[in-house]
């Protein structure tokens, strides 16, 4: 199988590269590595031979691959997709951006919640398999054995999001805005006996300089928060919230769409997206029932127990950091009722939020 792989230096793309590596996926395809700017240029090391970085803008030399995996980003999925296909290109499309998500012919991959429909769009000739959102696919990838055995009325999440889903450069930024932040009152903070206050009113100010590093977020992030992430709509969802809904019923390929809904909003942290989520269940499921189908709903999934100690200590994203474990805890019957349950997850959104389902999409084509 001819493997194109675009966008395969950029953050995402590197974190495929790393798992593809890890887990020995070249050995079973003939990948070749495209390029927007460095055509002829020398092709990563993976391992095994490659021929030098080919023109990602070449149809012709597209067209000559099986299948194509981009992690370039929805720009060039729509400037380059549909002449592909245009030209008669018949192999699997295989993209992490969102720009064909919801299209009709498109099937969104998780393949731990949905690989049935995987399998059953490919036995049917489809050919675009496009990941998911981040915390749409993290929030799946917890919650699977509530969502996959139709135990959800509807579900609100409060994201936690890393700087990581704004892009490499934000998380930059990030740092950048810490460090300003500590430079601004190190001497004060070196002194023991320096008043608070006076040390937070420096804060303050610094966070509302001109001069404090804000290009990117274009506000400050460290040491604060932004409650909007991605465009706006007209009905008062970013389009982050949006997607909750229309994903992840596209992805369990519900008949009856579980409403999903809540607030998204950006915090400090650098890869891991944690959410609140209070989900309403279509009827009263005992706490040890729920706890015994999200554990077993998947290997990755886990449940942390509901006290003080496990999860200040297990379910924060210093611990989940760069790894593929999506733990969910914090489950608790709210006092609105019974069939009301609290939960919090964290995951790792470069892992399964981004680059896992692509490269676990592969695999199921190889195999
Ligand atoms: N839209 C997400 C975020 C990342 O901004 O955190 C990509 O799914």
């Amino acid at each position: 199988m001819r493997v194109g792989f675009v966008g395969w230096r950029g953050m995402v793309g590197s974190v495929l590269m790393e798992r593809m590596l890890a887990e020995n996926d070249f050995a079973d395809i003939e990948p070749i590595f495209f390029t927007t700017s460095n055509i002829g240029g020398t092709p990563p090391v993976i391992g095994k031979e490659t021929p030098a970085l080919k023109d990602a803008t070449s149809i012709t030399e597209l067209k000559a691959m099986d299948a194509v995996v981009s992690c370039q980003g929805g720009d060039y999925t729509k400037s380059v997709f549909p002449e592909l296909r245009k030209a008669g290109w018949q192999g699997y499309w295989i993209d992490a951006a969102s720009a064909l998500r919801m299209a009709e012919d498109s099937i969104i991959v998780l393949d731990p919640v949905n690989k049935t429909n995987i399998e059953d769009a490919i036995s049917k000739g489809k050919k675009d398999f496009i990941g998911g959102n981040c915390t749409v696919s993290l929030m799946l990838m917890a919650l699977g054995g509530l969502f996959q055995n139709g135990l959800v009325e509807w579900a609100t999440a409060m994201t936690y999001q890393a700087a990581s889903g704004a892009g490499a450069q934000n998380m930059r930024e990030l740092i950048n805005q810490m460090g300003a932040l500590k430079q601004s009152v190190a001497s004060e903070l070196a002194d023991p006996s320096s008043a608070i206050l006076e040390i937070d009113r420096t804060i303050a100010e610094t966070l509302r300089s001109e001069d404090f590093p804000t290009d990117k977020f274009g506000f400050p992030l460290a040491g604060s928060l932004l409650p909007f992430i991605d465009t706006q709509l007209d009905n008062g969802q970013s389009r982050e919230e949006w997607k909750a809904e229309a994903e992840a019923n596209k992805i369990l390929g519900t008949d009856k769409a579980i409403p999903i809904d809540g607030t998204c909003v950006r915090i400090g942290a650098m890869r891991c997206h944690s959410q609140a989520l209070t989900l309403k269940l279509t009827k009263d499921v005992p706490l040890s029932d729920i706890e015994s189908l999200l554990a077993e709903a998947n290997p990755w999934a886990s449940v942390v127990p509901n006290t003080r100690d496990d999860s200040l200590r297990d379910l924060t994203p210093t611990k989940v950091t760069g790894t593929l474990q999506v733990p969910v805890g914090r489950l608790r019957k709210l006092s609105m009722g019974p069939e009301y349950l609290n939960a919090f997850t964290v995951g790792d959104q470069l892992l399964w939020g981004a680059a896992e389902p692509l490269r676990r999409m592969l695999r199921i084509l190889v195999e």
